[in-house]
C-alpha cells in the first residue's frame, strides 16, 4: 500500500539534488525530508562557501562537495537545485540555476529582496522555461491543501485573518532577523529595560519578523484578501524577548500578525480566516519540526469539519511538487503569485518599521 513514509517509485528514476548553502534549514529541514523521499530524489551535491561545512554535510548524505555555484550547476548529475543561502543570495542563484538548464528550482523564502529581483527571476523563468517554487511551506502542506479544497465560498466572506505564532526562544532567529538591517549597537544599560526596545532594533525586529517569521502566512492571508495591494498597517509593536503585533487592514478586511518567542511551554502556530458564516482554523506544526500536516477546522453554524493531520507536512509537500514539475507534470505557482507575494510582505515590512512607536509613547498617549 501507497503511504507517503514509501513513496511509490519513479518510473524514470530519481532525480539528481543539488543544494546551494547547507546551513541549519539544509540540515535540519531539507535533508530529512530528502530522506523521506528516496525513490523520488538522490543528494549529489551540497555546496556552500564554507568549505569544512560543505564537506562534513556533503558525507553525511554521499553527495559531492564544492564551495563554488558554478561547479555545482556545471554537474550534469544535478537535475534540481535548493537554494538555502543566506537572503541577499537567492535572486543570484535562482537565477543561474535557472539559466544553467536544471529542471527545477525550489528557493527558500524569500527568493528576492524586492520586486524587481522577483520580476527579473520570474522573466528568466519565463524565458529559460524552468518552474521555481518558493519555500514556503504551508502553501504546501496538506492539510492547508485539504482545507483550501473545502472551504467553498470562504474567501468571498471573509471579514478578519489573523496569523498566531507562539515559538520557543531562539536568540538565533532574533539575531538572524535583527542583521536584516544591521544589528544596533548593545544598549546603554539604563536604555535596555524589559519595557523599552530602542527604535532601531524594534524596527529591525518588525522587518525581521515579518520576512524571516510572518512572511510563511502571508501567502495564505493573501488567498483572503482580494484588495491586497491596498494594505494599510494600523498598528505595530514589537514583544520582548523577541516578537510583533501587527494590526492591518484593507477596505474590506482586518488583518492581525502576532508572533511571540517567549519561554512557552506549547507552541503554537494558528490561522485563522474568520467570515460572516464559516470560520477556517489552521493549526501548523513549528518550523523544523517533522510530525505530519497541519490540522484545519471549518466551522459552520452548525457543523464543524476536521481535516488532517496528513502523513506529511510541507516540507516534504514542496519536494513532492519540485519533483512533479521537474518531470513536466502538474502546474508551477504563476509567477505573478510570487511576485504578488513578495511584495504583500515587503509593503507589510515596511509598513510596519514605518508605523512603529515605541511602547513609552504609546502610554503616554493612553494616559494623556
Ligand atoms: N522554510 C523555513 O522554515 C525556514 C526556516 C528558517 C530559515 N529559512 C530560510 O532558509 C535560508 C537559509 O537559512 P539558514 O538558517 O540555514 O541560514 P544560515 O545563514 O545559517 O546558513 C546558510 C549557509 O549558507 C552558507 N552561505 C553563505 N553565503 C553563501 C553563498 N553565497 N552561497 C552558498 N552558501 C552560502 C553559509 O556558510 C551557511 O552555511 C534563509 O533564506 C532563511 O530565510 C527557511
Amino acid at each position: 500500500m501507497h503511504n507517503s513514509l514509501y513513496p511509490e517509485p519513479e518510473p524514470n528514476g530519481v532525480l539528481g539534488v543539488g543544494i546551494l548553502g547547507a546551513g541549519p534549514v539544509t540540515q535540519a529541514i531539507h535533508l530529512p525530508s530528502l530522506a523521506r523521499l528516496r525513490d523520488l530524489f538522490e543528494v549529489r551535491h551540497i555546496m556552500d562557501v564554507d568549505p569544512a561545512v560543505a564537506e562534513s554535510v556533503a558525507s553525511r548524505v554521499g553527495a559531492r562537495f564544492s564551495t563554488s555555484m558554478d561547479e555545482l550547476l556545471a554537474d550534469p548529475e544535478v537535475d534540481v537545485v535548493a537554494i538555502c543561502s543566506p537572503h541577499q543570495f537567492h535572486a543570484a542563484q535562482v537565477t543561474a540555476a535557472c539559466r544553467a538548464g536544471k529542471k527545477a528550482v525550489l528557493c527558500e523564502k524569500p527568493f528576492a529582496m524586492n520586486g524587481e529581483e522577483a520580476a527579473r527571476i520570474s522573466a528568466v523563468s519565463a524565458e529559460t522555461g524552468v518552474p521555481i517554487i518558493v519555500g514556503a511551506m504551508h502553501t504546501f502542506d496538506p492539510g492547508w491543501l485539504a482545507a483550501e479544497a473545502a472551504w467553498g465560498n470562504l474567501p468571498e466572506q471573509v471579514h478578519t485573518i489573523r496569523s498566531s505564532i507562539v515559538l520557543p526562544p531562539n536568540p538565533r532567529f532574533e539575531d538572524f532577523a535583527t542583521e536584516i538591517v544591521g544589528r544596533p549597537e548593545a544598549s546603554a544599560p539604563e536604555a535596555s529595560t524589559p519595557n523599552h526596545v530602542e527604535p532601531a532594533a524594534a524596527k529591525a525586529m518588525l522587518r525581521g519578523g515579518v520576512m524571516g517569521l510572518a512572511i510563511h502566512d502571508l501567502p495564505l492571508v493573501r488567498r483572503f484578501v482580494p484588495d491586497f495591494q491596498s494594505v494599510e498597517v494600523l498598528h505595530a509593536e514589537v514583544l520582548q524577548p523577541f516578537g510583533y503585533v501587527i494590526s492591518l487592514r484593507t477596505a474590506t478586511r482586518t488583518i492581525e500578525l502576532r508572533a511571540a518567542m517567549n519561554s512557552t511551554w506549547k507552541p503554537e502556530w494558528t490561522f485563522q480566516a474568520i467570515g460572516d458564516e464559516a470560520q477556517l482554523t489552521v493549526s501548523f506544526t513549528p518550523s523544523y519540526v517533522h510530525s505530519g500536516s497541519a490540522t484545519a477546522q471549518i466551522a459552520r453554524a452548525g457543523s464543524a469539519i476536521q481535516l488532517g493531520p496528513y502523513g506529511h507536512n510541507g516540507y516534504e509537500g514542496e519536494w513532492r511538487k519540485l519533483a512533479e514539475l521537474a518531470r513536466g507534470k502538474g502546474e508551477a505557482p504563476p509567477a505573478r503569485t510570487l511576485i504578488d507575494d513578495l511584495e504583500f510582505a515587503l509593503s507589510i515590512a515596511d509598513g510596519a518599521a514605518t508605523r512603529y512607536e515605541s511602547p513609552t509613547h504609546t502610554r503616554q498617549e493612553v494616559s494623556a
